[in-house]
């Protein structure tokens, strides 16, 4: 596989980063997850605006327009072979002897790569997934896609102990989000939703779920689900950049609605996948 590494192109086995970089001493660094469809990266608008959102509240100096990015995104979405896949990236504040205020001179490391769909998706699609509610350890910044993930790998691996595949996190009685993904569930007819404020990551999949609710007819309430609503609800659904969406059928061991993915799942499911193979066909971004 290559991959890219601060203007070079190289075999990734070849691509070396310092020991020193703060992204590996501080977790000291952002980054994106961009779906890729027919070649061609999925919301790179959105998706920029993201990592500039990141790179600005973090105030690292990646000098990069506009432009470049975006010819990035473009370049990495051609190294997948069926053009089919997710580009990862990451940006860190560089590499500097080891103190937390910020290096005075240190370029920002910026390393990204392309990677194969993988075929394991399919089975959730059709079944959906086991979830657990788990309290929400995180920071109160988790608007800014950090890679200091540690909270979130915990969380997902203490979710994967109780033999769930997602952790939906709660705080202050509120589920806002997943360890890895935005939550969504259906209640009288009425999709909720955590607003997009400092306590969720404000995830691409679901500002374009939320957008084909709305075009197709559903009330969306952008207003954190307490648990009690969560536990009683018709429907709870995830979004990610990964893994799409997808329906959550058991929650703590217990079935969500009847147990298989509903009707609203089934309606968002299908728009997403038609949105997917416009973007394909190169007529939707
Ligand atoms: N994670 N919330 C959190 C905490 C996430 O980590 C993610 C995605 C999302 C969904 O955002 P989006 O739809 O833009 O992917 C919400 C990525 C996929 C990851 O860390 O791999």
């Amino acid at each position: 596989m290559r991959v890219y590494l601060n203007g070079e192109w190289l075999p990734g086995e070849r691509a070396h980063v310092s020991v020193f970089d703060r992204g590996f001493t501080f977790g000291d660094g952002v980054y994106e997850v961009i779906p890729v469809y027919g070649g061609r990266p999925f919301r790179v608008a959105a998706h920029l605006a993201r990592l500039k959102h990141s790179l600005a509240e973090t105030r690292i100096d990646a000098t990069y327009t506009d432009h470049q990015w975006l010819d990035l995104f473009d370049s990495l979405g051609q190294t997948l072979p069926l053009g089919e896949g997710t580009i990862y990236l990451q940006v860190t504040r560089g590499v500097a002897p080891r103190q937390h205020a910020f290096p005075a001179h240190a370029p920002p490391t910026v390393f990204a790569y392309a990677r194969p769909a993988s075929a394991t998706a399919s089975r959730d699609v059709g079944r959906g997934i086991a979830a657990v509610l788990l309290p929400d350890i995180r920071w109160t910044r988790c608007d800014i896609k950090t890679t200091s993930l540690i909270a979130n790998v915990l969380l997902t691996q203490e979710a994967a102990d109780c033999g769930g595949s997602e952790a939906l996190l709660v705080r202050d009685d509120r589920v806002n989000e997943g360890a890895a993904s935005n939550v969504l569930v259906v209640c009288d007819g009425r999709l909720h939703t955590a607003p997009a404020d400092r306590l969720i990551l404000d995830g691409i999949t679901r500002q374009l779920v939320l957008e084909l609710a709305r075009s197709r007819g559903v009330d969306v309430v952008e207003e954190s689900p307490t648990v009690d609503r969560v536990r009683g609800a018709d429907e709870v659904l995830i979004t990610s950049s990964g893994r799409g969406l997808l329906a959550v059928t058991t929650l703590d061991g217990a079935v969500v609605g009847d147990g298989q993915p509903g009707p609203t799942f089934r309606l968002l499911h299908e728009a997403l996948q038609a949105f997917r193979e416009a973007v394909r066909r190169g007529e939707a971004q």
